[in-house]
């Protein structure tokens, strides 16, 4: 497994590997690798010739009040984990390479951006469209792997590949769970032992409103509010949103006659958790 950390030594690996006829999949992460990001690179696995993982915890997708100095990190533990798992090379650039000085344009993402986490997270997704539009450049995919976790990531890379026509499939891969139900997330470990048996409630919550909609309630406010109500009455955590919306296009709906997402975020007093359903027309 070779680690590159320079950014012209990977774009020259990535020219190799394309000159050679080699296919790439590419997996981009922040590290405190768990059993959610095996998932995609296992996927990456099986459908490339060579698998490149990214580890950068970038700065600029976070907020001035937001986790960036507590986002957990462990560089020798993931470079374990990443040869075990068949990855071929590992980008691990430092924030000094991918962001030598301070950048002249910025990317804005105006769509799909505006509802969920964007709203209470403003330039979230900015930051993340820059950097992976950096980090397409540099490892030249042919698939891209995210997770469904972060179903509203999904929505505005997908936007960002049409829009500006990367030659990039975009593959999602399913939410990855603990056995009681819990999204895996590297945030988790910032939960208290209280707030770790309290948080698989937000998946039965979602779950809850889900059935709903499949009993036939066709009030978008009515399933909101019950999934509302069931996270607030088991979890001391403050709801961010709870939101049921189009998918992919994160359009208000009025009823469900589509793909729609039921997403919640949740607030704990170290970790702000976020995961989701994605279901169809009953
Ligand atoms: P990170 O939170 O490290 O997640 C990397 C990828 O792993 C994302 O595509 C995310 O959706 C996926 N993932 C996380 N938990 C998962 C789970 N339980 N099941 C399945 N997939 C899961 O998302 C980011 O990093 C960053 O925003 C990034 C795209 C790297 C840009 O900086």
């Amino acid at each position: 497994m070779e680690v590159i950390k320079e950014t012209a030594e990977m774009q020259a690996l990535a020219a190799e590997l394309i000159k050679e006829g080699k296919s790439i999949g590419f997996v981009p992460t922040m590290g405190y690798l768990h059993e959610g990001h095996l998932s995609l690179l296992q996927q990456a696995r099986q459908q490339n010739d060579k698998v490149i993982l990214s580890i950068f915890v970038n700065p600029l997708q976070f907020g001035p009040d937001e986790d960036l100095d507590a986002y957990p990190r462990d560089e020798q533990r993931d470079l374990t984990i990443a040869e075990e798992n068949g990855v071929d090379i590992v980008f691990l650039p430092v924030e000094e390479t991918m962001y030598p000085h301070p950048l002249s344009l910025k990317l804005s993402v105006v769509n799909r951006a505006d509802v969920l986490c964007g709203r209470s997270r403003p330039g979230h997704f900015d930051g993340v469209v820059t950097i992976l539009a950096k980090l397409f450049n540099l490892c030249r995919p042919d698939r891209v792997y995210f997770g469904m976790k972060d179903a509203q990531q999904v929505a505005v890379v997908d936007a960002l590949i049409e829009d500006f026509n990367f030659p990039v499939e975009l593959k999602s891969v399913s939410t990855v769970r603990e056995k009681d139900g819990l999204a895996k997330s590297s945030r988790n470990v910032n939960l208290s032992a209280l707030e770790r048996e309290e948080a698989p409630f937000i998946q039965q919550a979602l779950q809850k409103g889900r059935m709903l909609a499949e009993e036939g309630e066709n009030d978008i406010d009515v399933i909101v509010k019950e999934t509302m109500k069931f996270i607030e009455s088991k979890t001391h955590g403050k709801i961010d949103y709870v939101e049921l919306l189009s998918y992919p296009e994160l359009e208000p709906v009025d009823k469900i006659d589509r793909q729609v997402i039921l997403a919640a975020a949740v607030q704990f007093q170290h970790a702000r958790l976020i995961d989701n359903v994605v279901f169809d027309e009953t």
